[in-house]
């Protein structure tokens, strides 16, 4: 696997593959990888020649200063991990290379819209630091195909939305969300809970799964079965964000008759922030 510590380097080699007429697929991350990455290097594998993964922990993205500092890193597994699914190259930009000026100062990218509800509510400026960091790693490392996983479902959406309103030559794929054996969502995040959160913490799929099974079998109307998720969720020791039924294009609010209905949902468990979302119809 191929290491590249600046943009020179990268450039050098992603030219060289573009002349020698190669498919290159791309797959961003903040690092401290898990099987749900690896299955996004996997699928880029299967239908490009060449894989380069980003590791870059981007300050831009966090809205809580805690949670940027107690992001956990884990550079040397996590190479060892990429190695063994044979990644073609990792490219680990620093923050000076990515905000040479300074961070306050850098030419923003906005999706409006789509930033502006759900995670965008709360964790104000979040998406404006993911659309920017992904326009640029995009711009750097000019795949033909980046992959993004659907547990950051708005995330992804957001992506698609600048690629399309950018028009950025790039097919962005989208991976089923990576599960644990008891359900719970696989995240870098997951490794901050504690013995008992961990415990607790596959109650937030379960609790979904119900939700979506209420209101596909007309037991409950969505008010109804959101409120219920609520109150589970509470039980069971989460604090909840929000739980929200939207259309799984537009995310805008889904009622009894709308089609493609996802539910999106977000929770804190003591320090740790979770969220996770299944399709319903
Ligand atoms: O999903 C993530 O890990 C990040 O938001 C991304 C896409 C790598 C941008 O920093």
């Amino acid at each position: 696997m191929k290491i590249s510590n600046t943009i020179e380097s990268l450039r050098t080699v992603i030219k060289q593959w573009h002349q020698d007429g190669l498919q290159v697929g791309f797959v961003p991350t903040m690092g401290h990888l898990h099987a749900g990455h690896m299955e996004l290097v996997n699928q880029a594998k299967l239908s490009c020649d060449k894989v380069v993964v980003s590791i870059f922990v981007n300050p831009l993205q966090f809205n809580e200063i805690s949670d940027y500092e107690s992001y956990p890193q884990s550079l040397a597994e996590d190479q060892k991990q990429l190695i063994n699914v044979k990644t073609d190259l990792l490219f680990l930009p620093d923050n000076e290379m990515m905000y040479a000026a300074n961070q306050q100062l850098t030419t923003k990218v906005c999706v409006p819209g789509i930033s502006q509800v759900l995670e965008g509510e709360c964790r104000p400026g979040h998406f404006d630091g993911v659309s920017t960091i992904v326009n640029k790693l995009l711009n750097l490392v000019q795949p033909q195909q980046a992959f993004f996983g659907e547990k950051d479902y708005q995330q992804l959406l957001l992506i698609r939305k600048m690629v399309n309103d950018l028009n950025i030559p790039v097919d962005i794929k989208s991976v089923t969300t990576h599960r644990e054996v008891d359900g719970l969502a696989m995240s870098s995040r997951n490794s901050r809970l504690s013995k008992l959160q961990r415990g607790i913490a596959p109650q937030l799929y379960g609790v979904l799964k119900k939700l979506a099974e209420r209101i596909s079998n007309n037991e409950l109307s969505i008010v109804k079965a959101e409120a219920e998720a609520v109150s589970d969720l509470k039980r069971a020791g989460f604090v909840p964000e929000y739980v929200s039924v939207r259309n799984g294009s537009t995310l805008h609010t889904a009622d009894e008759k709308s089609a493609n209905r996802r539910v999106l949902a977000a929770v804190r468990l003591g320090e740790v922030r979770l969220i996770d979302n299944i399709s319903i119809d």
